[in-house]
């Protein structure tokens, strides 16, 4: 399956963006913290989902996904202000369908992770409860939602496309990490 592919050759940097995320993730202790990290995510989130939005046709169940919106809603839930969030430009190219759903596969698949970062953070601070629901993205439906996403990436993406496809999900990956070495020790 195509998605199998995409896994095999984005192993190293899934890697790599899991460590220096865990980086982040592993130093929250209190909600300035927490706030600091959904900062974070937002920046790169909310920035790669504006390009997204030009290709929405081609994604599937687009608007019933995983958004940005979830951390603005995180964050009010903790009433901390959303009008001066970073927001990151040095993003992946995304001008092609193809392009659209490999930057898609890297944000779906994140909410695999998802899972258990929710647990680490809920250990490390039970008062975020209620307020960590994009972490926990789609709950118990997140395995369904994550096979429904890959039957649509191998019914449309074809031979031809693939290169693209995989350039920009491991472009994704690579920039993600960027952004928050880009971030590293700082309090954003
Ligand atoms: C602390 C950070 C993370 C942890 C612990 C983590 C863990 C995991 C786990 C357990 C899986 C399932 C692997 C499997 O079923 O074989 C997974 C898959 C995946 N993760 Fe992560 N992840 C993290 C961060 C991220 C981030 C930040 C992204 C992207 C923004 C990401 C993208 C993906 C993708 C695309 C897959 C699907 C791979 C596939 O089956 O095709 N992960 N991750």
């Amino acid at each position: 399956m195509l998605a199998d592919e995409l896994k095999e050759q984005t192993r190293v940097v899934h890697a790599d963006l899991e460590k220096k995320l865990l980086s982040h993730i592993q130093v929250v202790n209190d909600s300035d913290r927490y706030v600091s990290l959904l900062r974070l995510m937002y920046g790169y989130y909310a920035g790669l989902e504006e390009k997204l939005d030009h290709h929405k046709d081609h994604l599937p169940d687009y608007t019933a996904r995983r958004k940005s919106a979830a951390i603005l809603n995180d964050l009010k839930r903790l009433a901390y202000p959303t009008h001066d969030l970073p927001v990151c430009h040095d993003l992946p190219e995304i001008d092609s369908p193809a392009a659209a759903l490999g930057a898609m596969y890297v944000l779906e698949g994140s909410t695999l992770g998802g899972k258990i970062i929710s647990k680490m953070l809920l250990k490390q601070v039970p008062t975020l409860d209620g307020a960590i629901t994009f972490f926990q993205g789609y709950h118990d439906e997140t395995i369904d939602m994550w096979q429904k996403f890959k039957n649509h990436l191998h019914a449309s993406v074809t031979n031809d496309d693939f290169e693209e496809t995989h350039r920009a999900a491991s472009e994704t990956f690579v920039k993600f990490k960027k952004w928050l070495e880009h971030h590293d020790a700082k309090k954003l």
